[in-house]
């Protein structure tokens, strides 16, 4: 039973409220994400301002439902921690107001946590011990990095997208196909009956940045694939497209992923974001991974796309360190990767 045994963890970045409260930094007490998605879907993809005024009306109820499900009265927490960027500020700022109210009141050690740090942490959800040093591939809507993990806390970003992020990209190309949003896991359904190789697509190329990332050209390559066709009075059957995108998306990660192992001598992958739960990429890169001798740790696919218990997590190994903020911390929309 340690100091931090009850932390509670609020998420509100995007199109998801969610509230977790996480036992001893690794068993979920509570666990819960009030999806948007609904929301949104008519407009194709996020309405900034939809999302905070809904996360207005959740997020109160959503942590005292939170509690009823663990068990616990408000005074029994022994620490908040909220995501506090990147994401839609006005999001952000919901749950950053929140959180701080809340530890304000109870007189609660309180932080603010890097989103991204946090889904990194989905990978310490559990419990398992996963040694340092660690390469991390992290991809998610909003970005694409290649990570060398040295510690808890201590990252060096060795590349990160020059464009589009993978989930961007295979959010506007489900856009394209009519398939809906977000458009990742619909893509990643209709690959698997898809025939790849029927329209193969080019891989995304990077001079003088081997660990960088660009997917702003396939994805207009899959568009142009399209127009072209429906030109001719031809569609391209969608699962082939999908399947298509998927194999030039997943090679590319694999293949880099791979290769900064190598160069910088890490002998342990780990996956994390929303893109992490693609079948595809989770199975190409296990097999690599498996062939060369690698250890691959990912999340459960449910704790790569957004939620409170990874923020919790993230927050419980910070708090622990010694780390807190003050009642004037700010939500920062542009955040950087390493920029705890
Ligand atoms: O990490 P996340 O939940 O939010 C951000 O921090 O951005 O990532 C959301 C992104 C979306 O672009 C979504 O389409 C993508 O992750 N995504 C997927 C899959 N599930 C979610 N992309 C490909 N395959 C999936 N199965
Ligand atoms: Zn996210």
């Amino acid at each position: 039973m340690g100091e931090f045994r009850w932390v509670l963890g609020i998420e509100s970045s995007c199109d998801e409220t969610a509230v977790a409260i996480l036992e001893d930094g690794k068993t979920l007490a509570a666990d819960l994400v009030a999806s948007q998605i609904s929301l949104h879907q008519a407009y194709g993809g996020v309405v900034p301002e939809i999302a905070s005024r809904r996360h207005m009306e959740t997020v109160s109820l959503l942590t005292e439902q939170a509690l009823t499900a663990a068990g616990l009265r408000p005074a029994d927490l022994d620490g908040v921690a909220v995501a506090k960027g990147p994401g839609l500020v006005g999001a952000l700022l919901v749950g950053l107001n929140f959180a701080k109210g809340l530890a304000y009141r109870l007189g609660l050690p309180f932080l603010g946590v890097n989103h991204m740090e946090g889904h990194i942490y989905a990978n310490w959800l559990g419990g398992e011990d996963i040694p340092f040093p660690l390469l991390g591939l992290i991809v998610s809507g909003g970005h694409t990095a290649l990570l060398l993990l040295e510690g808890h806390g201590r990252y060096r970003l060795l590349g990160q997208t020059r464009d589009d992020a993978a989930g961007e990209a295979y959010d506007k190309v489900a856009r394209a196909m009519g398939l809906g949003y977000p458009g990742g896991p619909l893509i990643d359904q209709l690959a698997v009956t898809g025939d790849a190789s029927a329209w193969p697509l080019p891989q995304p190329r990077l001079r003088d940045d081997p660990w960088g990332f660009s997917f702003s050209g396939l994805k207009s390559a899959a568009l142009r694939l399209m127009e072209q066709a429906a030109a001719r009075g031809e569609a391209i059957p969608p699962a082939d497209l999908a399947a298509a995108f998927q194999k030039a998306v997943v090679d590319n990660l694999t293949a880099k992923t791979l290769a900064a192992a190598a160069a910088y001598r890490v002998d342990r992958i780990l996956l994390a974001g929303g893109v992490a739960a693609n079948l595809g990429l989770r199975e190409r890169l296990g097999e690599a991974c498996g062939a060369r001798g690698l250890e691959l740790y990912a999340p459960a696919p449910r704790y790569c796309t957004d939620n409170a218990a990874m923020i919790a997590c993230a927050g419980y190994h910070r708090l622990r360190a010694g780390q807190r903020d003050g009642w004037d911390l700010n939500a920062d929309p542009a955040l950087g990767m390493v920029d705890m």
